[in-house]
């Protein structure tokens, strides 16, 4: 049976949110993952060292016995200070920016009048070498929401030339094109939006459990991050974006978040094998992360093997993407 050893795969943007889900999602994070950047978007957000230490001892706990470090990020705040951030940075990897409003649980986030007011934070994350993240999304038309946001990021990558600025789940070809103009522009990129475009999400029955923020996009975006990503190119790296939320709560009321966390890797290898791409793999899922974020991951393989891989209908009461339906490669425990 053909084989392939990943070496430290990593998750750089994940949701594992609190109580139950927690305890349901982190255990199935650290079966693929030696560790994850994990989204500070919880109720409240996390904004304080304190809370970000009780977050992270919960994520432990939930995790077990297994070998998972979670990546912790703040909650961006526009008066956090200096001070504020030298004491914080040992505990984080990054600081996550939302625009308010603009996406689940976000409500605390900057509003587009103060987006171009931030200075003095971007200042401090600059000196103390900390990365900025940011959910690039305006609020205008649905579809054009990461496209009108790439004005924001060419001002904030032009003004603070050493502030590490990561696009976070990017979805067009626009940001792509962004990405290679600034050298200190990086992105991640989810595994949904390298399979589906908005046909999969609207354009036959509706599924609830493809919508997510951004939305997917056209045929044309969707080959950009094909191809961005399957080159290895080492300003590109795996963010699941995997955002669980209870499948009655998809259904009924169509939160957006994509649950992929348990069945990524093995669909990723999938991808990357279909492109005759893997030997660019694993710059993908962990070498490009490491010199992005200037860090290295605890040792962690994990066995892929070439077996049908039948998805789970839930895990626990969140319905995954391609349930019910098989994949090519499996796990081994
Ligand atoms: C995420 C969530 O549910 O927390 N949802 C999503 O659609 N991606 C938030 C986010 O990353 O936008
Ligand atoms: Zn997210």
């Amino acid at each position: 049976m053909k084989k392939i050893v990943l070496k430290s795969p990593l998750d750089m943007h994940l949701h594992l949110r609190d109580n139950e889900m927690l305890e349901v999602v982190a255990p199935l994070s650290a079966k693929s993952f030696a560790g994850a950047i994990i989204m500070p978007n919880l109720v409240p957000p996390i904004t304080s060292i304190k809370d970000l230490i009780e977050y992270k001892e919960r994520i432990t706990s939930a995790v077990g016995s297994e070998k998972f470090e979670p990546l912790m990020t703040l909650f961006f705040k526009s008066d956090y200070n200096y001070n504020f951030l030298k004491d914080a940075k040992r505990y984080i990897k990054a600081i996550k920016l939302y625009p308010s409003g603009i996406t689940t649980n976000s409500e605390d986030g900057v509003s587009s009048m103060d987006m171009e007011d931030l200075g003095e934070t971007f200042e401090a994350m600059s000196e103390l070498e900390i990365p900025l993240c940011v959910h690039g999304e305006s609020d205008g038309f649905v579809m054009d929401r990461e496209a009108e946001f790439c004005l924001i990021y060419e001002k904030f990558a032009s003004k603070f030339p050493k502030l590490k600025i990561i696009m976070e789940h990017i979805t067009t070809k626009k940001s792509v094109e962004l990405l290679k103009k600034y050298e200190n522009l990086y992105a991640t990129i989810t595994l949904h939006h390298l399979y589906i475009t908005l046909d999969d999400v609207a354009g036959g029955m509706l599924n609830p459990h493809l919508f997510c923020k951004p939305i997917a996009k056209r045929p044309e975006d969707k080959e950009a991050l094909l191809e961005v990503a399957l080159s290895g190119n080492e300003k590109v790296m795996f963010g699941s974006d995997s955002a669980p939320h209870p499948q009655y709560q998809k259904e009924c009321c169509g939160c957006a978040g994509v649950f992929t966390a348990p069945i990524a890797l093995q669909a990723l290898v999938q991808l990357f094998e279909k492109y005759n791409s893997l030997e660019n793999l694993e710059k993908f899922i962990s070498i490009n992360a490491q010199k992005i974020y200037a860090f290295k991951p605890i040792e962690k393989d994990i066995v892929l093997v070439k077996r049908n891989f039948l998805v789970p209908s839930s895990y626990g009461d969140v319905v995954p993407m391609f349930a019910n339906e098989e994949l090519e490669w499996d796990i081994e425990y």
